[in-house]
């Protein structure tokens, strides 16, 4: 929806759900008049998921138990194609425990039966207040902000914002991405940008990682079964790329994916069809594919353990995320973020980020990228006991853990002297007396200069 024709009418989508015709009816007629509500009632949960799929509602009013089936089970189901949408169960007495597990599991509140229409009004226009502030808040994440980030994303750096750049300009042309980079580089949080800032924004995101299963639970997770596929299919399931219907399935770990399934795949990519799992008969599907991987994709491709024309057709536009080691300057920026993000996440006061906090991570190689900036921030935020997160807050034997080469950038002698002994102190295993011999100091002064640098007693690993 533009934001535009949200305008100050905003009107919702209500879906009713409940096997008494009688129910249904009465609820429809008695919210219907309300003029800023959208509602239809269904009496079977199939009709309302085919509904649904067609175009999400903003609200659900559901029955727990329905004629086709039970309000949990609909829960998964409606999660996956109306995501956003808000979950009101109405009960009878016998399932309150029920209703009591699904608030638990996201539903966003029951109403006991009988109630009366007022009742369901109250809970409803909390409901709207509470779509209300989500929309605004989504306009805020959306708007593009000058000062280094898209949404989510953190990035001050002119290769963050070049990738920035690419982001908003292929988002909207709904071709195949492939996104590449090393582990915790943000590859997924780039997905969900291209998604967000896409036309299918409002249909799922569903995430699928294709090293996590074996190549039979592949088909059967991204195509689904038919009713008696095999032993213990029971009924029919819709796969990941049916329950995205319309929306972004983000291929995690590509490079992992077998390659018998890498040809089904293919298939997928160009007929837009599937055959669910013991199904004859193709299935429509529509959705965006991006791709990313965190492997050397054009070697597997030389290599033949990938296919070639899979990786054309999966590489429409191809994203490289640099290493966070050749983007040092954003990483003020997202120590900054991670701060808040943290203390959110604890309940804590966003702390100040001290310089010295800064200096101490700007030549560390960050293997693990952002994730690993955000583990160690998220470690400070929770252990200090003060406003400012300082040198202190860093990981003790952070140091330890810095490659030597990489620091060419020495300025002080202080410096160069604390890399040396480090460089020695490791080359030994850690051992202060040999290190002490090497460098031609006593075992008291090593163990004194160690302390000015903050690094802890090792143990000797030789
Ligand atoms: N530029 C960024 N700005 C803000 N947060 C970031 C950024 N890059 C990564 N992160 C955060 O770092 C963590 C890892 O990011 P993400 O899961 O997207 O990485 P990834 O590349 O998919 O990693 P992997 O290859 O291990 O799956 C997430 O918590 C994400 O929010
Ligand atoms: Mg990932």
């Amino acid at each position: 929806m533009k934001n535009k024709e949200r305008g100050q009418k905003d009107s919702y989508k209500v879906f009713v759900i409940d096997d008494e015709e009688i129910t249904v009816k009465r609820l429809v007629k008695g919210l219907g008049s309300d003029p800023e509500l959208s509602v239809q009632g269904f009496i079977l949960a199939k009709d309302a998921i085919k509904a649904m799929r067609h175009s999400p509602p903003d609200i659900i009013i559901s029955d727990i138990k329905l004629k086709d089936g039970h309000g949990l089970e609909l829960m998964d189901e409606i999660k996956a194609l109306a995501p956003n949408a808000i979950i009101i169960f109405i009960t009878g007495y016998a399932s309150i425990n029920q209703a009591v597990e699904a608030t638990k599991k996201g539903a966003f509140y029951y109403l006991a039966k009988p109630f009366s229409l007022s009742e369901l009004r109250q809970t409803l226009a909390q409901a709207i207040e509470h779509i209300k502030s989500r929309r605004q808040r989504d306009l805020l994440m959306e708007r593009i902000s000058k000062d280094g980030r898209l949404g989510e994303i953190i990035g001050t750096t002119p290769q963050m914002q070049e990738i920035f750049k690419t982001i908003k300009q292929i988002a909207p042309l709904d071709c195949n991405v492939l996104i590449k980079g090393e582990t915790g580089t943000g590859k997924e949080l780039v997905a969900k940008a291209l998604h967000m800032h896409s036309k299918r924004k409002k249909f799922p995101f569903v995430s699928f990682n294709c090293g996590a299963f074996t190549e039979e639970l592949i088909a059967n997770e991204l195509f689904g079964h038919e009713k008696g596929a095999f032993t213990g299919a029971n009924s029919t399931k819709l796969g990941l790329l049916e329950t995205a219907m319309g929306g972004t399935v983000f291929l995690d770990e590509i490079g992992e994916m077998p390659l018998s399934m890498q040809v089904k795949l293919l298939r997928v990519l160009q007929e837009n069809t599937i055959f669910r799992v013991g199904g004859t008969k193709p299935v429509k599907i529509d959705c965006r594919f991006i791709a990313a991987t965190n492997r050397n994709l054009d070697k597997m491709v030389r290599e033949g353990v990938f296919r070639q024309d899979l990786f054309y057709r999966l590489k429409v536009v191809t994203i490289n995320l640099p290493p966070l080691r050749e983007r040092r300057d954003d990483i003020p920026a997202l120590a900054s973020h991670f701060a808040k993000k943290a203390a959110k996440k604890f309940g804590k006061p966003i702390p100040q980020v001290g310089k010295d906090f800064i200096d101490g991570l700007m030549d560390y190689p960050f293997p693990g990228n952002c994730r690993e900036l955000e583990h160690m921030v998220e470690r400070a935020v929770a252990l200090t006991r003060s406003n400012r997160l300082t040198a202190e807050d860093l990981p003790p034997d952070l140091w330890l853990l810095k490659e030597p080469e990489k620091k060419k950038d020495a300025t002080s002698l202080k410096k160069l002297e604390f890399e040396y002994i480090m460089d020695v102190y490791r080359k030994t295993g850690f051992n202060q007396t040999e290190t002490a011999k090497i460098l031609g100091i006593s075992r008291t002064t090593l163990w004194r200069k160690l302390r000015q640098m903050n690094v802890q007693p090792q143990k000797h690993q030789k």
